[in-house]
């Protein structure tokens, strides 16, 4: 047994009995009266909740910004996290991005005024210049942008107030172990929590939380045991193997745009449409493939990359090509008790274009995810590797398309000769999101784009069209 422990505005705090999937955010306004957090949609959506959270990692304070309604108690011990209330300095001076909200009469309702202030203020102390993508996860309905973004860079090169740092020095203090209560495990090693799991195979696995958040905060559901898993050193790896790139389990989407986008363009301006900056520092590429989604924007690109998936049930380990672990809809080839430990992508020159399509640029879930990985060799198509999203009950390769394709030339009429293959790779269903005729007619239009991107065809960005 024992309690939560972390640093909240500077202050230790311990939490003893609270249930282990508590949020930060009820917590906050109910236990500590901290009302500054607000609580706009309670599922990670709007930004109102933002509040940063400072780890430390392999000795480095890294500070993020987090969406306090979807994150448990559990996933703060050891951490420091700093609130509204706590941007501002001890004695009221106001933190520089607070100072040009007023200046620049940044806020009307005010409603969504503490998150914006929040992610204001990580982005200004990470040295961040990219306001929009910075608060593309805060939503305003009465202001409007235009304000909030003239603060944000009035206040850019104002000097970081010392408060902000001081959860950094304050976080290494904090004799923070492994955690056991009566509902939770927030294990310290990879083979405590494997050994734990094997022996509790009914306890729900946590990630970041950005899905089992909604179970709770949405779903009303309860859960009698839980594992955290987000902090196990093991799982928060990328290393180079002679295989590839072996990605932790627990490694947050923000941490694999960093390592992925210099490497792979395309798949890092996917990642930069995945939710927002507090769902993707939270969210693990392990929970992303764990949950099976037919819509989840990771599986794609990472079968398109020949993707490996490691598994893990007590001592032994298993790997699998990661298009098989998805068996069919809510069906992965999982046994109880057995954790995603890692995935490994090969190296290989870049040859990668993902396409999401979905109904708003940013913060939204794909419709539609295309991501292929075609190999050329003088002319003629030698390698082709093909995923889509959206288009069936899972991640799905296209491999009827990819036969059509590999030995003829590249070219158009190739491209055109694919296009019935769609229809034998796949059958997509009708949903809000989008009807299966449109599914299928996007997908085929993906490959046209990527064939006029790889051969320097005409502009294809809809954003970003060339003068
Ligand atoms: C506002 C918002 C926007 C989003 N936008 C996108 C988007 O654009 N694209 C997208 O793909 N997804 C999106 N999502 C969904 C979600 O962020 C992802 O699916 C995410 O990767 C889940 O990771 P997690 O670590 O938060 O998983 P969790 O919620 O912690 O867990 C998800 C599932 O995986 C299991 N699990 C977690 N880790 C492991 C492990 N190591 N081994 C075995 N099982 C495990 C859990 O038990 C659970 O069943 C969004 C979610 C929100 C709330
Ligand atoms: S309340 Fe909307 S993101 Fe948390
Ligand atoms: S000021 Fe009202 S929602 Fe932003």
């Amino acid at each position: 047994m024992g309690e939560i422990t972390f640093l909240l505005n500077g202050e230790p705090v311990r939490v003893d009995g609270a249930p282990a999937t508590r949020t930060l955010l009820d917590w906050l306004r109910e236990t500590r009266g901290l009302t500054g957090t607000k609580e706009g949609c309670n599922e990670g959506d709007c930004g109102a909740c933002t509040v940063m959270v400072t780890a430390l990692e392999d000795g480095t304070p890294v500070h993020r910004a987090v969406n306090a309604c979807i994150l448990f108690l559990p996933q703060l011990h050891g951490k420091a996290v700093r609130t509204v209330e706590g941007i501002a300095g001890p004695d009221g001076t106001l933190h520089p991005v607070q100072q040009a909200m007023i200046d620049h009469h940044a806020s009307q309702c005010g409603f969504c005024t503490p998150g914006f202030v929040v992610s204001m203020a990580v982005g200004h102390l990470n040295g961040r210049r990219d306001h929009d993508d910075v608060l593309a996860g805060n939503l305003c309905r009465c202001t409007g942008y235009a304000p909030i973004i003239r603060a944000a860079e009035a206040a850019r090169d104002a000097p970081v107030p010392g408060w902000m740092r001081a959860d950094g020095d304050a976080v290494a203090t904090l004799a923070a172990g492994a955690l056991e209560t009566a509902d939770a495990f927030v294990p310290d090693s990879l083979e405590r929590l494997a050994d734990w799991y094997a022996a509790h195979p009914d306890a729900v696995l946590v990630g970041g939380a950005t899905d089992v958040g909604l179970w709770v905060t949405k779903a009303l559901r309860a859960l009698d045991r839980v594992a955290f898993v987000a902090g196990v050193p093991a799982l928060r790896r990328i290393e180079e193997t002679a295989a590839g790139l072996r990605i932790g389990a627990a490694v947050t989407l923000e941490e694999l745009h960093e390592a992925l986008a210099p490497r792979h363009p395309g798949l890092g301006e996917l990642i930069r449409r995945y939710g927002s900056v507090q769902v993707r520092n939270a969210a693990t590429i392990g929970g992303n493939i764990a949950n099976g989604s037919p819509i989840g924007d990771g599986p794609p690109a990472l079968i398109a990359l020949g993707a490996t998936l490691h598994l893990r049930h007590g001592t032994e380990t298993r790997d699998m090509p990661l298009e098989d672990f998805f068996l069919d809809y809510g069906k992965q080839d999982r046994r109880p008790g057995e954790l995603v430990e890692a995935v490994t992508i090969p190296v290989q020159p870049d040859r990668l274009k993902c396409y999401k399509l979905s109904k708003r640029f940013d913060q939204d879930i794909s419709a539609v995810c295309g991501c292929f990985n075609v190999t050329v060799t003088d002319g003629r198509v030698t390698g082709a590797r093909i995923a889509f999203g959206g288009m069936a009950a899972t991640p799905k390769r296209a491999t009827a398309v990819e036969d059509a394709l590999r030995g003829q030339p590249w070219t158009a009429t190739t491209i055109a000769a694919a296009g019935p293959a769609f229809d034998a790779a796949f059958a997509p269903i009708d949903d809000m999101r989008a009807s299966a005729a449109y599914r299928l007619e996007t997908a085929r239009n993906m490959l046209t784009r990527y064939f006029l991107e790889t051969t320097d065809g005409p502009a294809t960005r809809v954003l970003e069209v060339p003068a």
